[in-house]
């Protein structure tokens, strides 16, 4: 691979030839705000949050679609590009419910995160709000169509880490919104719950419905942990709140590094670590769930006295 001189806020920096705006300067020590992208999937250049100034440039680029050549000149935190930035941040906001108090994410949200960094704290824009239904129809995903801000990563995720196809885009200007296959609910859909497309969400718009309302974020201990139901080796996070795990979330990274999270290693999991999962299988007697043997839960016990009774 060829290497290219470039300069990033007047600093020299070799790089490899080929490579993006966002990734040279992530090398160089520049950290470039992005909501879009995502280094497990492709390339989209939507948000534009991630725009620089290049000298000779017209228009500010958006770093994490442009390649570097030699002799280029980026500027990431320019005047122009900060101005920029503060304006998409405030044109997300205007159309975001402003409940960060009590919402899930708060702590584990980029656009709070971004918003707080370029100290966005007056919105100027006002008009028409999205009022979305809450999906919260299946146990797994909380989908809140109000917090989207349309990155995409999502449709990407579930379509190029899972292979599901079960995102997409629908509608057009401000109706944009993500979906399922004839707008149903997930409990509708052919959605495997995998929660690829929770961890990847920059926001709250797809959370893990486990999660809701036992802790903050900031209350959370991680402990990443191997699955280990099959070859995949998928990793997952333990979530773990004064010492007792409260809960599971899939990792987020690239499939090379974390595997494919699926629902069966999710609750694999969750049963092996989290004291309050039922440790026993449970059935209903006299209108209450009550544990009893898995031989009993699987029809074992009734087949075995047949089988005695049939000896006999
Ligand atoms: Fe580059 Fe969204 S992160 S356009």
């Amino acid at each position: 691979m060829m290497s290219v001189k470039i300069t990033i806020n007047g600093r020299p920096v070799i790089a490899q030839e080929g490579i993006t705006v966002l990734e040279a300067s992530k090398q160089a020590g520049y950290d470039i705000p992005t909501l879009c992208h995502h280094p497990a999937l492709s390339e989209f250049g939507a948000c534009r949050l991630c725009v620089v100034e290049i000298k000779g440039m017209r228009n500010l680029p958006a770093s994490c679609v442009t390649k570097i050549s030699e002799g280029m000149e980026i500027q990431t935190e320019s005047a122009a590009v900060v101005e920029a930035r503060k304006t998409i941040l405030e044109l997300l906001l205007a159309n975001h419910p402003s409940d960060c108090l009590t919402c899930q994410m708060s702590g584990n949200c980029k656009l709070q995160d971004y918003a707080y960094r370029y100290q966005v704290r007056n919105v100027s824009f006002c008009g028409e709000t999205h009022n979305y239904p809450l999906d919260d129809s299946n146990p797994y995903i909380i989908r809140d169509n109000n917090k989207c801000i349309l990155c995409g990563r999502c449709v990407r995720a579930c379509a190029e880490i899972k292979g599901e196809n079960i995102l997409g885009f629908a509608s057009r200007g401000f109706n944009t919104k993500i979906t399922t296959a004839l707008d149903k609910d997930f409990k509708d859909s052919d959605c495997v719950y995998c929660h690829t497309c929770v961890a990847v969400c920059p926001v709250g718009a797809l959370r893990n419905k486990e999660m809701e309302g036992k802790a903050r974020y900031w209350e959370l201990e991680k402990k990443t942990v191997d699955c280990g139901l099959c070859e995949n080796a998928c990793k997952f996070d333990l979530n773990i709140k004064d010492g007792k795990v409260i809960g599971v979330s899939a990792k987020e990274g690239t499939p090379e590094r974390f595997g494919q999270p699926c629902l069966k290693g999710r609750l694999a999991v969750n049963l092996k670590y989290n004291p309050d999962c039922p440790q026993k299988p449970l059935i209903k007697k006299d209108g209450e769930f009550v544990p009893v043997s898995w031989e009993e839960a699987l029809g074992l016990d009734e087949l075995i006295s047949k089988m005695e009774s049939f000896e006999k």
